[in-house]
């Protein structure tokens, strides 16, 4: 899930909608994963109706909000880092107010408030409603802290205010927490038990947004798979719903299948999924569907069988080879993207290479790959010491991200001399002459501007590429912008 935010400028709070009437101005700030940037929509939407209104400009702002991760070391000392520059600006502005939001809030709960003395309120990833007492409480001139986790809250109410918006793709949460429990993880103890959220909910966002001219939805959740709404509660609570609530239950597959038909003219595009949990009916959903792109993120962390286990990442190297192969024959054209964790206690140096040869095998087409950072409380660091030397951490990850990288252009390369449909997202950061989009696999493809717009889905004749971005030439409109008949499964 962190991948797509990689890309993405972090920061920049600019909304895409103002309200005239509101006076104040919140400055947000949102690190990590996908979530987090999804959540911050949802917090300036409840702040808006409170009067706010967003700003890119720290030293304007009346209130400052960081939304934070706290999956490795290095995402906390970056918000550290944040904290002293808001400190700077609120030595010459002390009225403006400082709040923590997210995972780390909920890490460190009010110790924030003792260890960081600029902060005003520490507000936990299932507290956003409250935000406006905790603001009243700031007023009175008390800090104010709300971590408490919750079983139903999913925000599904709550119609986010679309921050830093291309106006083409928008992220639409559809469940919250994770029952997983990989023991490197810190994302169970911070976002808590896993719920899903109304379907109708989550169509009618989608709605909304395809009224407002976005062209892409990505469907998000800790472990998308394992969706399944049966009228509320907690997923680990399904087992004890009425016969009833069980015969209209929803799952990750129906769900996508509902979200394709309704709205033809959208592609649709999901994060993260887990090896575990993705069914096969998924596969035929996305393979059923044309406007469903045909992009797999799928997390695998090591290809060693005892570090699987180790991880409580419920499946074997062989499974997992396995259901690469059922999504080359359901999905012939689909690309399929890896999390890898390197120098996870105890891996040997026979642990690292079946990591490189399951890379072989699969040849990911993209890689996002750390070094492990051990995270306070989680079952990894209270059974398993860290052991592998950094060092060793570092060069097995360099050797990791080298080998991505050639099979990443190996996956570009056999573009080259194709035509292909480009959804246009936005300006290329390189250069104001070119349009930059992606194909359904989720690849870059830059090309010359001409008379196309943002938003258009073009067929670009791909001539060149490098190792992440194909480069090409429109040669007309694909048929996505026509009337579509789609498969209606039910
Ligand atoms: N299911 C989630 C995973 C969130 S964490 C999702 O939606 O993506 C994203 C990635 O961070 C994980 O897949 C894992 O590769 C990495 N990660 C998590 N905990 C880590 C740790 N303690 N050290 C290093 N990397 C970690
Ligand atoms: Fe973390 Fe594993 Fe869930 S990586 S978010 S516990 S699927």
């Amino acid at each position: 899930m962190e991948k797509i935010i990689e890309e993405k400028k972090q920061g920049k709070p600019l909304a895409l909608e103002a309200n005239p009437n509101n006076t104040r101005k919140l400055y947000i700030e949102s690190y990590g994963c996908q979530m987090n940037f999804s959540d911050s929509e949802i917090v300036a939407s409840i702040l808006s109706k409170e009067g706010y209104n967003t700003t890119d400009t720290l030293e304007d702002a009346d209130l400052v909000l960081v939304n934070t991760c706290s999956i490795r070391d290095k995402a906390e000392q970056t918000v550290r880092k944040r904290l002293q520059k808001y400190n700077a600006v609120k030595a010459i502005n002390p009225k403006m107010k400082v709040g923590v939001l997210g995972c780390m809030a909920e890490r460190l709960k009010a110790k924030f408030l003792d260890e960081e003395k600029i902060v005003d309120m520490v507000v936990g990833p299932d507290a956003y409603k409250d935000i406006p007492n905790l603001l009243a409480e700031v007023e009175d001139g008390h800090n104010a802290v709300n971590v408490i986790l919750s079983k139903d809250e999913t925000y599904g109410d709550i119609s986010p205010v679309r921050l830093n918006s291309n106006g083409v793709t928008a992220f639409v949460t559809i469940t919250r927490g994770c029952d997983n429990m990989c023991t490197f993880c810190v994302v169970p103890f911070t976002r808590g038990r896993e719920r899903s959220r109304d379907p109708y909910s989550i169509l009618e966002e989608i709605q909304q947004l395809a009224d407002q001219g976005f062209k892409e939805v990505t469907l998000l959740g800790q472990n998308v798979d394992s969706y399944l709404w049966y009228g509320g509660g907690l997923k680990k609570d399904f087992k004890k719903a009425s016969k009833m609530a069980k015969a209209t239950a929803v799952d990750f597959a129906q769900l996508l299948h509902k979200v394709a038909n309704a709205q033809p003219h959208m592609r649709v595009r999901f994060a993260t999924s887990n090896p575990q949990d993705i069914s096969d009916d998924v596969l035929h959903a996305i393979a059923a569907h044309r406007n469903i792109c045909k992009y797999i993120h799928l997390p695998v962390q090591s290809g060693s069988d005892r570090i699987l286990q180790e991880m409580n990442r419920l499946h074997t190297r062989k499974e997992y080879m396995a259901l690469i192969e059922r999504i080359r024959t359901i999905i012939p054209d689909c690309a399929i993207s890896q999390d890898m964790i390197t120098g996870f206690p105890t891996e040997t140096e026979e642990d690292h290479q079946d990591t490189l040869s399951l890379m072989e095998f699969v040849k990911y087409d993209l890689g996002f790959m750390f070094a492990y950072s051990e995270r306070p409380g989680t079952l990894a660091a209270r059974k398993l010491p860290d052991d592998v030397p950094e060092p060793i951490k570092k060069r097995r990850l360099a050797e990791i991200i080298a080998l991505q990288r050639d099979h990443g252009l190996e996956r570009t390369q056999a573009f080259v001399g194709k035509t292909v449909e480009i959804l246009i997202e936005k300006e290329s950061h390189r250069s104001d002459q070119h349009w930059s989009g992606r194909t359904t696999q989720s690849t870059v493809a830059v090309f010359p501007k001409e008379h196309y717009k943002a938003g258009d889905y073009v067929m670009v004749r791909i001539e060149d590429c490098t190792a992440a971005t194909l480069i090409g030439t429109a040669i007309g409109y694909s048929d996505m912008e026509q009337p579509l008949m789609t498969e209606t499964v039910a």
